[in-house]
C-alpha cells in the first residue's frame, strides 16, 4: 500500500506543519510518495530532510508537479 501526499515548500523545504502531520498520523508500513506544486523550489531538499528526520518511515521520494501533466508523472 502506498500513500501520496502533497506538501507545501516553504523556504526551500517542508514547513513544520508537515512534521506535525506526520507525527499525528500512523504512516508506518506504507510507501510514502510526496509531491509539491511549488513554482520555483525543487522538492529534493524537503524529501531528504524528511527521510533523515523519520528514518523509520518508508519515504520513497518526491516529485515537483507544476507543469503540464505527461505520462512521465507515473514513473
Ligand atoms: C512562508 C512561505 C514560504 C514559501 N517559500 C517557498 C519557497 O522557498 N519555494 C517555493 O517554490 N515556494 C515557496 N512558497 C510557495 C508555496 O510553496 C506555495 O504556496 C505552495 O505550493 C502552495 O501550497 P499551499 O496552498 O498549501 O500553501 C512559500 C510560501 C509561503 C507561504
Amino acid at each position: 500500500m502506498f500513500r501520496l501526499y502533497r506538501i507545501p515548500i516553504w523556504w526551500y523545504t517542508a514547513p513544520h506543519i508537515v512534521n506535525s502531520f506526520i507525527e499525528a498520523n500512523d504512516l508506518g508500513g506504507k510507501e510514502i510518495y510526496l509531491f509539491a506544486t511549488s513554482g520555483s523550489s525543487d522538492i529534493g531538499r524537503a524529501v531528504s530532510e524528511l527521510q533523515a528526520e523519520y528514518p523509520d518511515l518508508d519515504i520513497k521520494g518526491g516529485k515537483l508537479v507544476n507543469g503540464p501533466i505527461t505520462k512521465d508523472i507515473v514513473k
